[in-house]
């Protein structure tokens, strides 16, 4: 079940494949590859939620700044929030033969979904840890992660900017994965 913002980005990224290149940097008009941002629960309250600690930047422009981003790299981006454990599990399976690589901020399903990890290790698609804070500055029950062992890699506590550093290094793995 897609929601209606991720539906727009599905038809943008359908249009700009059906537009093929526009001319100047190929890369900038027709994206090869396929980058899935995944937020977990509560981050749609970003901005508003604690900002000490989150910062203020709001989901949207983090969505907004990431296609764009993905736009100067040559990577499709569609992006996914959901406060429920299993429409995550779901939205991690339909990336199959579709995702070339996923960034993933489970938010607190980090630290407790075996689900999600179990989801991950059975699509095999690369996945990029993402969290706004330094998880290891917080509450002890933080610092464990049950996807850390099955992730490319992880970053934290950069705010929304650890968004786009993973997207750089996506936009890498994946064209690697490309060959
Ligand atoms: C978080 C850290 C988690 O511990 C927390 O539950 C979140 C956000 C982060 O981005 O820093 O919801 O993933």
């Amino acid at each position: 079940m897609f929601n209606a913002r991720e539906e727009l980005a599905g038809e943008v990224m359908r249009k700009k494949r059906a537009s093929g290149p526009e001319g100047g940097d190929p890369a900038k008009s027709s994206p090869t590859s396929h980058a899935l941002v995944i937020h977990g629960p509560n981050l749609n309250l970003l901005g508003e939620r604690e900002p000490q600690v989150y910062g203020r930047t709001r989901l949207a422009d983090i969505d907004r700044a990431l296609k764009s981003l993905g736009r100067e790299l040559g990577v499709a981006v569609e992006t996914f929030q959901s406060n429920s454990e299993g429409e995550i599990v779901d939205r991690i399976q339909q990336a199959r033969n579709r995702a070339d690589i996923i960034l993933i901020n489970p938010g607190a399903y980090t630290h407790t979904s075996i689900a999600i990890r179990d989801a991950i290790s059975a699509v095999g698609i690369p996945v990029i840890e993402v969290h706004l804070s330094n998880v290891y500055k917080r509450e002890p029950f933080r610092h464990h992660s049950t996807i850390a062992d099955v992730a490319v890699g992880r970053i934290m506590g950069f705010g929304a900017e650890g968004y786009y550093l993973a997207l750089r290094a996506a936009a890498s793995i994946a064209a690697q994965k490309k060959g």
